[in-house]
């Protein structure tokens, strides 16, 4: 590989799926992994296989889906996780094991209970064992920020040998400060003989908001793979954002000494599909991806823009994807015109039936809403999922009437288990009597930690884009939904939620458990 060259390794579909709440169906993630591969990511990881059925069939599906993109699969140092991986791999066109074991003190005596040498005779075994399925073997010394230098060198120079071909430096808990980071990578990359044998990546945590500066000041000094996440999204903080470290590479090629291969005109679709799948929304401020990334509201500013554009701007607004909201179908397209722009959108519905709910409820939308864009496409084969029927609680009527001077009031019609029932409750407002309604019939007894409204797209008759976190028992769900109607799309959010919470929670997490 050129020393020109930096590889872009996404892993929203792995470690951002991790974020409490985040968690993906297998058609989600296809959707978003399809997307990934347009915009000519190099490495998609798609889960860890080993922590459920649904993670095993999700990165199998990825791998049989996705043709241009390396597809990687997430393995603990260990033979049942590391043969998970490779038999969810087995599809790919190319696939990539990676494994990880701790490397720092803590890790090691706390966690792991395994002595020093312990550690690198499993990391080198395990190696070698992926290798058997793969000749593409990533290895990471988990928690490598707060790890001793010397000890890195030594594991990383064993795993080398046993062929490993890609070297991930974590800083898992964000403890790192840039030119610590990068000095260590310095280091490594200098000290260890056969460090020219393997790509050195780094994948860094945003706890102290330096995920993307840690991560850049790696490339400066000589890391040749970026780990990162669409929006950032991940556990804690997050992850390095993947938008802020190519933009900031390709914008300061007088600087950096490589460049992505992206295509970088994917990128706000990018976000905008992850921010619908997941329910987090973006801030309005986010460099590259934030509404008002580009909006100039400062007269001068305004003026100076239109003088000269770069008085003000070092990016183009076009060059990250940002167009004016296109209108694509309307209340007069027909089933083709639908299907087609769906599989534009990296859509693939699988069967007439669910082309059928799907059409059916793009027909409804678009009596409400006269343009329907993009954007809104993809919110209604999002919401909710097109199996939606199947769900166990299912919104049938929402009444809510609201006046100045009055209590608000609402009355709800819920199909539990196949069974209607119906109830009136009132509240501060109409979404919170709607809330009372719901919680009277279905007795979650969940707390609700966010309540967030975005519109999707422009004009009073955009849809409404609500998400709501729920949690109970110390586990964490999101809900939501969409609809012209903000009450309704706040409803369907809480039902969406409910559902998710009667669902069993059945995920292992890849860096509590134990070698
Ligand atoms: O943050 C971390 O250390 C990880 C590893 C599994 C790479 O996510
Ligand atoms: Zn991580």
């Amino acid at each position: 590989m050129s020393q020109d060259r930096l590889i872009i390794f996404d892993t929203t579909l792995r470690d951002g799926e991790q974020s409490p709440g985040a968690s993906m169906t297998r058609d989600e993630k296809i959707r978003i992994a399809k997307a990934l591969e347009k915009m000519q990511v190099d490495v998609i990881e798609a889960g860890f296989p080993i922590a459920s059925v649904g993670d095993f069939e999700g990165v199998q599906a990825v791998a049989d889906t996705v043709k241009d993109s390396t597809v990687c699969g997430l393995a603990r140092a260990l033979e049942a996780d590391i043969d998970r991986a490779g038999e969810a791999l087995k599809g790919a066109n190319a696939g990539r094991i990676h494994t990880f074991i701790a490397t720092s003190p803590v890790h090691m005596e706390r966690k792991l209970r395994m002595t020093p040498d312990q550690v690198v005779e499993q990391a080198v075994w395990a190696v070698k064992r992926a290798r058997g399925f793969t000749d593409d073997v990533e290895f990471s010394a988990e928690d490598a920020g707060r790890s001793e230098l010397d000890f890195l060198c030594r594991i990383f120079e064993a795993v080398i040998d046993a062929g490993a071909t890609t070297i991930n430096v974590p800083d898992t808990v964000g403890y790192n400060l840039p030119s610590q980071f990068g000095e260590t990578i310095r280091q490594l990359v200098a000290r260890i003989p056969n460090s020219d044998k393997a790509i050195f990546s780094v994948h860094c945590h945003n706890d102290l908001g330096l995920a993307v500066a840690n991560s850049l000041s790696a490339v400066i000094n000589g890391a040749r793979q970026v780990e990162c996440t669409i929006n950032g999204l991940g556990e804690r903080a997050g992850n390095a954002s993947l938008e802020e470290i190519v933009m900031a590479v390709r914008t300061r090629q007088d600087i950096f000494g490589c460049d992505s291969r992206l295509d970088t005109t994917q990128i706000v679709t990018c976000s905008k599909l992850v921010s619908n799948i997941t329910g987090f929304p973006v801030q309005p401020n986010k460099a590259i991806v934030g509404a008002n990334a580009f909006a100039h509201e400062s007269g001068i500013h305004q003026d100076g823009v239109l003088k000269h554009r770069e008085t003000y701007e070092i990016m183009r607004a076009e060059d990250v994807g940002w167009t004016q909201n296109r209108m694509v179908l309307g209340k007069h397209s027909g089933r083709n015109a639908f299907r087609s722009r769906l599989e534009e959108l990296g859509v693939d519905l699988g069967s007439e039936e669910e082309l059928n709910v799907a059409f059916a409820r793009f027909k409804d939308l678009a009596d409400k809403k006269h343009e329907i864009f993009d954007e809104d496409l993809q919110a209604l084969v999002t919401e909710k999922g097109l199996d939606a029927e199947n769900e166990r609680i299912r919104l049938v009527s929402l009444r809510v009437v609201s006046e100045t001077g009055e209590t608000p009031n609402a009355d709800v019609t819920l199909a539990i288990d196949g069974e209607e029932r119906s109830v009136s409750a009132e509240g501060g407002g109409p979404v919170d009597a709607a809330y009372r309604a719901i919680e009277a019939l279905v007795d979650t007894g969940a707390d609700l930690k966010l309540y967030s409204v975005n519109n999707i797209t422009s004009g009073t008759d955009s849809q409404g884009e609500v998400t709501v976190r729920l949690e109970k028992g110390g586990r964490l769900v999101n809900g939501q939904g969409a609809d012209t109607d903000i009450v309704i799309a706040s409803a369907k959010a809480y039902i969406n939620g409910c559902n998710k919470l009667l669902e069993p929670a059945q995920r292992a997490h890849p860096q509590t458990g134990d070698v």
